[in-house]
């Protein structure tokens, strides 16, 4: 039988509830369609923090290294958030990113039609969107040098570099314009190239490698139109390539065009390593532990990790079907909810997937 090997990272919040919801869909995928995983578990984040100190244990680091793929649920507790920057939660998932030199953030937008009305936007508006959010990321204000915080004569100050170099445009630009020639042949590349020399650098590099490929639609936004036409007419877009800042704020934006941001998964890739899946969601420390989460986010992050990472296309294709199953048949949770319907439990949401599989 095939084996796969698997690090789960379960983080911190939510993390736990929606991991072992995953978990078991994962092993009867690998049932159903004749393929083993060996899944580990390692800590990571705030639980990791609390336990050694350091929110990315080497231990942790090597693991996933030594993996076929990583799928993480969630980081981050408001409880650290008097820590200084490098020590809180979230470090650990920019260094696990740049140690697995990560730096393809793919974000799918899809509109699952059950959920039309759960947007806050109209449905005419959201109908049919299809797009995909490439975000650089291991590079620009996130992990440029130099930063800090300096005291000054009256205070203090504080600063970030926003840096991309040509050889970084150039990678996630090759993988924006591979995966575009599979879908409808558009690239919005979005930058601040008004105001921004980075931005500039960015711009004529993604122009100069549109070249290599003529049969892609190139078009460029600034972000702030980037933001507002992503709410304006989002079917216009197939995918928007873009730097880590920027990334993550349109990806956020572009996950409540789904109705809620409990339902987009994402995949980030490196070069030839394993990769690193989980959900655009944060830990949720609101209702951490209430098994009310939902779920579903993590799953369709473990059916990108089965389809990209572990090329089990047929398991990975289950998994998504088993969701829109069991959104079309009306179950929700909380975050879903329309006043027709009662929600459904963390737990509860993970039996019925794992029925519909
Ligand atoms: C994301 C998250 C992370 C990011 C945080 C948790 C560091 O918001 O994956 O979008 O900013 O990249
Ligand atoms: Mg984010």
């Amino acid at each position: 039988m095939k084996q796969h090997n698997i690090v789960l990272l379960p983080g911190d919040g939510i993390g736990p509830e929606i991991t072992a919801v995953t978990r078991s869909l994962l092993e009867s995928a690998g049932h159903k369609f004749g393929f083993q995983l060996n899944i580990e578990e390692h800590i990571i984040g705030g639980s990791a923090i609390k336990s050694t100190g350091s929110p990315l244990p080497n231990t942790t680091l090597e693991a996933c290294r030594q993996s076929d793929g990583v799928l993480l649920a969630a980081i981050g507790s408001p409880e650290f958030d008097s820590l200084p920057r490098e020590q809180r939660p979230e470090s650990g998932l920019l260094s696990l990113r740049s140690g697995l030199d990560l730096f393809a953030n793919i974000r799918p937008v899809k509109i699952n039609p059950a959920l039309i009305h759960t947007s806050s936007l109209k449905p005419e508006v959201i109908s049919g969107v299809d797009l995909m959010v490439v975000r650089e990321l291991t590079g620009g204000i996130y992990f440029g040098n130099p930063k800090g915080r300096v005291k000054t004569i009256d205070g203090e100050r504080a600063f970030n570099t926003m840096t991309y170099s040509t050889t970084e445009i150039e990678r996630i630009a090759k993988v924006a314009f591979e995966l575009a020639m599979d879908r409808r042949q558009k690239i919005c590349s979005v930058d601040k190239a008004n105001v921004l020399d980075v931005s500039q650098l960015w711009r004529e590099q993604i122009d100069a490698i549109s070249q290599q490929y003529p049969d892609i639609e190139i078009s460029h936004l600034y972000v702030d139109n980037a933001a507002m036409q992503l709410v304006r007419e989002p079917k216009q877009f197939d995918v928007i390539l873009t730097g880590n800042l920027f990334g993550d704020i349109l990806s956020d934006e572009a996950a409540m065009l789904t109705g809620s941001i409990g339902m987009l998964p994402s995949a980030s890739l490196s070069t030839d390593g394993p990769g690193l899946f989980e959900p655009v969601h944060g830990s949720a420390p609101d209702i951490a532990g209430l098994n009310k989460a939902n779920p579903i986010a993590m799953v369709l992050s473990a059916a990108m990790l089965l389809k990209i990472g572990l090329k089990e296309h047929q398991a990975a294709e289950a998994l998504e079907i088993a969701v829109a199953k069991v959104l079309d048949q009306g179950f929700r949770t909380s975050d879903l909810m329309d006043k027709s319907l009662t929600p459904l439990t963390c737990s509860e949401m993970g039996d019925q997937l794992l029925k519909a599989l």
